[in-house]
């Protein structure tokens, strides 16, 4: 009788358990045809696991402690195509294009995911009632590797080995005449590293945080130049509402020659419109 009681609470313990199970989140890993998802304890349990320190971390803005397994750890096994980029996609809309070198730790910089546990949770981010977790692409080193905040994603879904923006996209393509030095294309690449984690363009990009910047329009169509300029610096001085999400543009970030090579990428795509 006993024996049937405790066959019976196991029995009834088991949906339950299933359940934790299937709830976990999970972090996909992707080149090609070949995907892996590897759940969270999976990773917090991990060989290769560790506790790091992020001295200034871009999501939290202050120092912070994350248990952590290094993107090259991750990604060893896979075969990587010559001149590929890593995109990290975000459940909110967020697509980050990172350099696929240093992510890889092929330099002085490394990329590692760090994953919040589930009975430790992260605080919430400024501004917002959510953490950076599950999942979060955090930087050591990074200095000096054109790693911008916009390369650190959190609430990141998915890690994919990919051909590059404009090998995918050619409609965000500057016109294959202009130099190579040609303010419009050092725009363009500007554009990929700042921008296009929440902007499509042209109606190329994944992106659906922000408005597609050419289609309808191109802002610099409707937007008079100089408050244009003060709007990428500082979107608030320009117009301010609460859900406000458009990020400023620090000079640290990008320069004020850069601002100006990305404001001749915009206007440069404003004579390039894709027909829909
Ligand atoms: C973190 C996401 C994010 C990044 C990164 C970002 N933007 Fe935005 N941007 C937005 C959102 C969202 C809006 C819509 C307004 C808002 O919610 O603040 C916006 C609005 C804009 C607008 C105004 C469009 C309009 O019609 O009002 C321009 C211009 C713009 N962004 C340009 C840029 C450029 C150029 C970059 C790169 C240097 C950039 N953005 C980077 C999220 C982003």
């Amino acid at each position: 009788m006993k024996f049937a009681v405790l066959i019976a609470a196991l029995l009834a313990l088991l949906p339950g358990l299933a359940q934790a199970q299937t709830t976990e989140p999970t972090l996909i890993l992707q080149i090609g045809e070949r995907r892996v998802s590897i759940a969270r304890p999976a990773l917090l349990g991990h060989p290769a696991a560790r506790e790091i320190e992020i001295a200034a971390d871009a999501a939290y803005r202050r120092p912070m402690r994350y248990r952590a397994v290094p993107l090259a750890v991750l990604f060893a096994g896979f075969a990587i195509p010559a001149g590929a980029t890593l995109e990290g996609k975000a459940t909110d809309g967020f697509v980050a294009q990172i350099p696929l070198k240093p992510a890889l730790g092929q330099g002085s910089a490394q990329a590692l995911v760090a994953i919040e546990p589930a009975d430790a949770p992260w605080p919430a981010l400024p501004g917002k009632n959510v953490s950076a977790g599950p999942f979060y692409l955090v930087w050591l080193n990074e200095n000096s590797q054109g790693i911008g905040p916009e390369q650190w994603p959190y609430m990141l879904a998915s890690l994919s080995v990919v051909q590059p923006p404009a090998a995918r996209w050619p409609q965000i393509a500057v016109a294959a005449t202009l130099p190579p030095a040609a303010p419009a294309r050092l725009g363009q690449e500007l554009f990929v590293q700042h921008c296009f984690a929440c902007h499509r363009m042209n109606g190329g990009g994944e992106a659906s945080v922000g408005p597609d910047l050419n289609l309808p329009m191109n802002p610099t169509e409707y937007f008079q130049p100089q408050a244009l300029r003060r709007y990428l610096r500082d979107p608030a001085a320009v117009r301010s509402w609460p859900e406000q999400k458009m990020p400023p543009i620090p000079r640290e970030q990008v320069s004020d020659a850069e601002l100006g090579h990305l404001i001749a990428y915009l206007q440069h795509m404003a004579g390039r419109r894709a027909k829909n």
